[in-house]
């Protein structure tokens, strides 16, 4: 059993949660995940850890409800268990002094970007954070992202904070003024990891997306998890989840996540069901 330690919202259905997890801690890096289950009988579910402390022993991760389990997570606070946490998985995140970096987050892809940010920064990088939100609610992570940015852009769909846009229209800008940009990191849903990539391939950007199939086991075992890359077939679970985006084959990713969409959507309705009565 896994103790939350602290739990609270950080937006509307986005739960920030800090985790007993003393060996994890220990030997995360940047870029990898974990694989939980609230419940010995419930399913696995890959989230990336958001941050941790190997002296404190306790990993974060940042869920966003969209379906039974995590919904169920986001009704968990600190006191409670988790039935058990796997992990670190993934290969970390490439980092060097690249010079410039990006650092572009779509909704709770900002705690997955953040990470990263933070290693990039430490690195040497001059580092640009661009987060966006529906509206400024959604727009999370905001203090420790400016701490460890050069730049920091906040971007709104609907102008309630920060640029009026698409953080995709933040970027345009930003290489339209002739800032020189040597990394672009985008985590996101998968139409905005496309839509960046489509911003910079036209530039020759190196364009690095953390991809999220669905996954099952996590070791490169169950091939659930697979992805095509540059007309070659990986594991996101192992050979990722990070790929070049420029590579990255959107079309079938996104045919691939909607297969069991019928099946997650009567999971849910049954359980709001029994939470209901
Ligand atoms: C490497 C990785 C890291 C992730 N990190 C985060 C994170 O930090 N925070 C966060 O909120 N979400 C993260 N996700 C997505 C998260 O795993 C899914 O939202 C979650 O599994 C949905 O489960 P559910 O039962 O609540 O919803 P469901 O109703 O089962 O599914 C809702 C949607 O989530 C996706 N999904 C469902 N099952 C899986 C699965 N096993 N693996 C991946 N995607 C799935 C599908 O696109 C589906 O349409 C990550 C996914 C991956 C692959
Ligand atoms: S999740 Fe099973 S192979 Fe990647």
């Amino acid at each position: 059993m896994f103790r939350i330690l602290e739990a609270r919202f950080l937006a509307p259905d986005v739960k920030y949660f800090r985790i007993e997890a003393p060996s994890i801690a220990r030997s995360r890096r940047a870029g990898q995940f974990v694989i939980l289950r609230v419940a010995a009988d419930g399913e696995r579910i890959p989230l990336t850890i958001a941050d941790g402390d190997a002296s404190g022993g306790w990993i974060a991760v940042i869920v966003q409800g969209v379906g039974k389990t995590t919904k169920h997570l986001n009704t968990l606070g600190a006191g409670a268990s988790i039935h058990d946490v796997a992990g670190p998985l993934g290969m970390p995140s490439h980092i060097q002094n690249f010079g410039t970096a990006v650092s572009i987050g779509g909704g709770v892809g900002t705690a997955i970007a953040y990470p990263t940010a933070v290693a990039l920064k430490r690195a040497g990088n001059y580092v640009i954070s661009i987060v966006g939100g529906r509206s400024r609610e959604y727009v999370i992570m905001e203090p420790a992202l400016r701490d460890i940015s050069d730049e920091f852009y906040p971007c709104t769909d609907d102008g309630s904070y920060g640029f009026h846009g698409f953080v995709t229209q933040k970027l345009q800008g930003l290489i339209d003024e002739g800032k020189t940009l040597d990394l672009v990191l985008a985590i996101g849903p998968i139409p905005m990891m496309r839509a960046v990539a489509d911003v910079t391939r036209p530039f020759g950007i190196k364009t690095i997306v953390s991809l999220n199939p669905i996954m099952v086991d996590g070791t490169g075992m169950c091939g659930g998890c697979r992805v095509s890359v540059g007309g070659e077939t990986r594991f996101a679970c192992v050979d990722g989840p990070e790929f070049d985006a420029h590579e990255v084959d959107f079309d079938l990713m996104e045919r691939r996540n909607k297969a069991y969409l019928g099946f997650e959507r009567n999971r849910l309705e049954a359980f709001l069901e029994q939470v209901q009565t």
